[in-house]
């Protein structure tokens, strides 16, 4: 019953909230990167773990960015600090060194009642976005950053979704339109469907490396004023799922098209630390705009989101991250904080844990040695993964695979046999979903199907984290080649 209606004054007892009556935004909602091959994928490692034979022993999951859950250690100092946080009876232990307790009681300092465990002010706590501020400012050679401008958020998704909802409104073809990266990650597309915004996709160029074309977004945005009023371009960089770097003059290109268009800028910096090819460096989009000159600094809206999910810390559970905007209107501001003064704060720990990612160990502390050698130790691993993941990649036939320049994703192209298309249309399935659909059951490897990041039509792909331990990695990789030229075989 899609309705309650009385009939004769009394009214039907069903359920109130059904497929017919709830709200039909949440329902056009998609995420691949948890959907239907990670649930079978969950099946499988259960009826693994009750004895059924398969054709492999264990499921390796290569379809999220999740480093810890990957095997990767954390990194010791940030958890000493946290677990001198959690635990302050530790503080008297004499195992943690003397520059992880300053940190701690600093940190608890702040807190209410000198707990973790207290709220703390909406924004975040004020010593941490002063922290914050100061690390964007060494990160970008000194251009000043307003701790006023910055809000700690429960990870990036949570501060890119907040930043959606100031944006969208309107109605028919008054409403907001949001330009998107296609492939895209699709935080993105789920939280326009569920705000109910009209997407825009540009295309990134997958024969020059994924990278992005301004005359694209003018195609784009040209096409899309026909039926929407186009008013935010977002920006992964470095990528995912597609890993590219952009280079400073593409991201000056983006600004001056922003600019033109009068767009609000939002650029998700989330894996800012995970650049790994030669010749490539992280441009922070805050940086190349105030080095263009006042006439773009002191006029575009900038959003710019970091995390503490990705880059060497990996601590994705502990939901940290930050936004800082840039140009955006007081009053607009003054809404901005009632609307996450809603939410209470973002989780404490994960307040904390960001501290100490803008506010590492510095030379002179006896933490320092450790950190380094930590965290050079992760991103070399990452940087050597992502060269072996491509090199392999491109010797199987039927693949082509862009370098992994950056981020923490490859997104090869993958040549499907016609018979193989015609066969995933009779079954009902996107072609590269029965493609990784059969990887997963016959090789026991969870990827995620290009279609779930959006590609252009006819050609198809997949993503896979370089994530897994290196050992682990080639045999992924092994089973990959092996899987494919079986795949291709039996179709052709
Ligand atoms: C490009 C991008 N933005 C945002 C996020 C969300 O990260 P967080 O864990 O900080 O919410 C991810 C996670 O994979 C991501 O890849």
């Amino acid at each position: 019953m899609s309705q309650q209606h009385a009939v004769n004054g009394v009214l039907p007892k069903g359920k109130v909230l059904t497929l017919e009556t709830m709200n039909p935004n949440v329902k056009k909602v998609e995420y691949a990167v948890r959907g239907p091959i990670v649930q079978r994928a969950v099946q499988l490692e259960k009826e693994l773990r009750e004895g059924a034979k398969k054709p492999f022993t264990e499921v390796i999951r290569a379809n999220i960015g999740d480093a810890h859950a990957m095997g990767q250690k954390p990194i010791t100092f940030l958890r000493q600090v946290l677990a001198l946080c959690a635990y302050p009876d530790l503080l008297e232990d004499n195992k943690f060194p003397e520059d992880a307790k300053q940190r701690a009681r600093r940190i608890l300092a702040a807190c209410g009642g000198q707990s973790i465990g207290a709220y703390s002010a909406s924004p975040g706590i004020e010593c941490i976005r002063q922290d914050v501020s100061r690390y964007i400012e060494k990160r970008d050679g000194g251009i000043p950053s307003n701790p006023d401008n910055i809000y700690l958020s429960t990870g990036a998704s949570d501060a890119i979704v907040t930043i959606l909802k100031l944006l969208i409104c309107g109605e028919g073809r008054g409403r907001t339109g949001v330009m998107i990266s296609i492939p895209q990650y699709p935080l993105y597309s789920a939280a326009l469907a569920d705000l109910g915004a009209v997407q825009i996709n540009y295309y990134l160029d997958e024969d020059k490396c994924w990278s992005l074309d301004v005359n694209e977004l003018k195609r784009a945005i040209n096409e899309a004023r026909q039926h929407c009023n186009p008013r935010v371009l977002c920006i992964i960089n470095p990528g995912n799922p597609t890993g590219q770097v952009q280079s400073r003059e593409c991201i000056e290109q983006v600004i001056r098209f922003a600019k033109e268009e009068n767009l609000f800028l939002m650029a998700d910096e989330v894996y800012q630390d995970n650049v790994y090819a030669d010749g490539c460096k992280f441009h922070s989009f805050k940086k190349v705009l105030f080095e263009m000159g006042p006439e773009y600094s002191s006029t575009v809206e900038l959003a710019s989101f970091h995390s503490t999910s990705k880059c060497y810390m990996g601590e994705c559970g502990f939901r940290g991250g930050y936004m800082e905007v840039i140009n955006m209107d007081p009053d607009v501001k003054t809404q901005l904080t009632k609307l996450v003064s809603v939410r209470l704060c973002p989780p404490v720990p994960g307040q904390a844990l960001l501290d100490l990612v803008v506010n590492p160990p510095q030379p002179d502390e006896p933490s320092y040695n450790t950190f380094i050698k930590e965290r050079t130790a992760v991103l070399a691993a990452l940087a050597e993964k992502a060269r072996m993941t491509e090199e392999m990649f491109n010797t199987i036939p039927g693949f082509t695979c862009n370098p992994v320049q950056g981020a923490m994703y490859t997104f090869p192209r993958i040549s499907l046999p016609a018979k193989a298309i015609d066969k995933a249309k009779v079954k009902g399935k996107v072609p590269d979903m029965y493609y990784c659909m059969r990887l997963l059951e016959e090789e026991g490897i969870c990827l995620v199907p290009g279609s779930g990041f959006g590609q252009r039509d006819g050609t198809y792909h997949f993503r896979m984290t370089i994530l897994p331990p290196a050992e682990k990695l080639k045999i992924v990789l092994d089973k990959i080649k092996n899987f494919h030229i079986r795949f291709t075989e039996e179709f052709s």
